[in-house]
């Protein structure tokens, strides 16, 4: 008679189409019956087409059948909602105070820090009106899903991504919505998303402190911060009104990150502050926090944006960031 650890274990094998995961890692193995040598699964029907669902039924019943002393295999579908199948350890939410800081850069090298150390990582892009995550990861193919959830979109490395651009029919169109829209989309996003079982989401979340940034603090159970700024005045100021929202909505903040910190030019040896001086011990300082690390300027970073190979990047300041953010990122549940 086969065990129930047997089947999960076989069941780990089975992907699920549009996706980089198993049935497993999405999280639709709802139940195994085991009657002699009779074995019964249930699969959450969400995100899955129909023609999906018997590729993946079929799928089953090989994998299993071929466990030894199996007999006959059932699968049956169940409906269920994304939101009751999500089990996301972790949210790590992006913050800055103005746009142009590079938050939607330091989103994704936040994910792909994590996703380099093996964790099951996604990004929500939350900037509704200002999208820019499915560029740097060249995501243009439009999610899948059904009725009662739709599925994220995978980036090279395994990355799982939502974002409004995903939805539009072309990238460059604008997003007009006020406020309460804005809101809701994000919720959604949590909600009617099938992230699956997740190590940690990042969020990319909308700059300053308006309704958009509130809304995911107040409907997420976010764990920590990331702040984003860079030295110029205007940044430094508006960083702390970002932070005080944090504060005052009593999330922690993790760390933070100035970006555009410097230029280095390799040819003199030099480090330029085209901005001004750094400004980011101080902030940290300030907040109490720790400095995650300064991110130069740097051509291979607007080139790799641009081109949507940002999981290719490397450089020295970025592996000290990395290793730091995991050092100090909270872990488990
Ligand atoms: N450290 C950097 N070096 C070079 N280019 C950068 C750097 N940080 C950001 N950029 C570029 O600046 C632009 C804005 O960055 P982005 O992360 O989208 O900002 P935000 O999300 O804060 O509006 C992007 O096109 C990106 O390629
Ligand atoms: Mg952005």
């Amino acid at each position: 008679m086969p065990i129930k650890e047997q089947v999960l274990e076989s069941l780990e094998a089975v992907p699920v189409p549009a996706t980089k995961r198993s049935v497993v890692g999405m999280n639709l193995v709802r139940d195994i019956t085991i009657s002699g040598k009779k074995v019964n699964i249930v699969l959450a029907s969400t995100g899955l087409m129909a023609e999906v669902q018997d590729w993946v039924r079929d799928r089953v019943k090989g994998v299993v059948g071929q466990l030894t002393e199996t007999g006959e295999v059932e699968v049956e579908y169940r409906d269920a909602k994304a939101k009751d199948l999500n089990e996301v350890a972790r949210v790590i939410a992006v913050m800055s105070g103005k746009g142009g800081v590079g938050k939607s850069l330091v989103s994704s090298l936040v994910a792909i820090a994590l996703r380099r150390k093996g964790y099951e990582v996604g990004i929500l892009d939350a900037d509704i009106t200002g999208a820019s995550i499915p560029r740097m990861f060249n995501l243009g193919s439009p999610p899948s899903g059904n009725e009662s959830g739709i599925l994220p979109v995978f980036s090279k490395s395994g990355i799982e991504v939502m974002s409004i651009n995903l939805l539009l029919p072309n990238e460059d169109d604008a997003v007009i919505w006020r406020g309460p829209l804005i809101g809701k989309a994000i919720t959604q996003f949590w909600e009617e998303v099938l992230w699956g079982k997740l190590d940690y989401l990042v969020v990319d979340l909308p700059p300053g402190t308006a309704d958009a940034p509130l809304t995911v603090m107040q409907n997420l159970p976010i764990s920590g911060i990331v702040v984003v700024t860079t030295p110029q005045d205007l940044a430094t100021m508006v960083v702390k009104k970002a932070v005080n929202m944090a504060q005052h909505m009593k999330k922690p903040i993790i760390g933070v990150v100035e970006n555009m910190s410097y230029l280095y030019v390799p040819e003199i040896d030099k480090k330029i502050e085209l901005f001004g001086k750094s400004r980011a011990e101080e902030i940290a300082r300030n907040i109490g926090a720790p400095l995650l690390g300064r991110l130069p300027i740097d051509p291979e970073i607007a080139k790799l944006c641009d081109g949507g190979n940002i999981e290719e990047y490397e450089s020295g300041p970025y592996r000290s960031f990395a290793e730091k953010l995991i050092d100090i990122i909270p872990k488990g549940k």
